[in-house]
């Protein structure tokens, strides 16, 4: 499964870049506007810091701007994943953009069957939003799984990109439902390695190697 950050901080991605365990990122108009930046120059950085897929998302609501805008992003870098929502229009520019060779994400889903016209429509990425299903007391993880099982059953190609990550349970049920990546906050990428068994075998290790005497191999 890939492993996406979902932040448009570009000095939290520079920082976590170096881990070789970043394969993307994913941003979206509130992630950008919190941050402060230009999309375009903020883009263009981001796909400096990260050669793997860059989503960038559109503003525009009717098919024919967002294509425009979609051509625009693509154009800032050879990663850039265009990212549309679950709209007809969206759907309508997703298939004008891919039938263009240009990688696109849609987003925002959170059913079965628009998941089905994403793929439809030629989507790189479908983002289905995890948290925002389970804030409302719907099983997020478990559309995952439907999304798998009618990709896998019908043969479509769209990724699943697990997305609105709250948790680094989240993280793991994803991988379990099939998930071809999922876009995780700063945070919770930082929390998937921790484990207390882990630091406690290490600290232990150390010390039976320093009361033994011994030291750098
Ligand atoms: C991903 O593409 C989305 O931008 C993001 O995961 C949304 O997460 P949120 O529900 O925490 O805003």
């Amino acid at each position: 499964m890939m492993i996406f950050l979902d932040t448009a901080e570009a000095d939290v991605i520079a920082a976590r870049a170096d881990t070789g365990l970043v394969d993307g990122v994913t941003t979206n108009p509130s992630l950008i506007a919190k941050a402060g930046a230009d999309i375009k120059e903020r883009i263009a950085d981001i796909c400096g810091l990260i050669p793997g897929p860059v989503s960038a998302e559109v503003v525009a609501t009717e098919a024919s701007a967002m294509i425009a805008e979609g051509q625009t992003l693509a154009a800032l870098a050879d990663n850039v994943v265009v990212k549309l929502p679950l709209t007809m229009e969206g759907l309508k520019a997703c298939r004008a953009l891919t039938d263009n060779g240009i990688a696109t994400n849609v987003t925002l889903c959170f059913s079965i069957n628009q998941a089905l016209l994403a793929a439809k429509a030629g989507a790189t990425f479908v983002s289905p939003f995890i948290g925002r299903l389970d804030d409302r007391g719907e099983d997020g993880l478990g559309l995952i799984e439907d999304i798998r099982h009618i990709y896998d059953e019908h043969g479509f190609a769209t990724r699943i990109l697990a997305a609105s990550i709250r948790s680094v349970e989240h993280v793991e049920g994803s991988a379990m439902a099939g998930a071809d990546a999922c876009t995780i906050p700063p945070n919770i990428f930082d929390a998937l390695v921790q484990h207390e068994l882990t630091d406690k075998g290490l600290e232990a290790f150390l010390k039976d190697w320093a009361d033994a005497g011994k030291g750098a191999i």
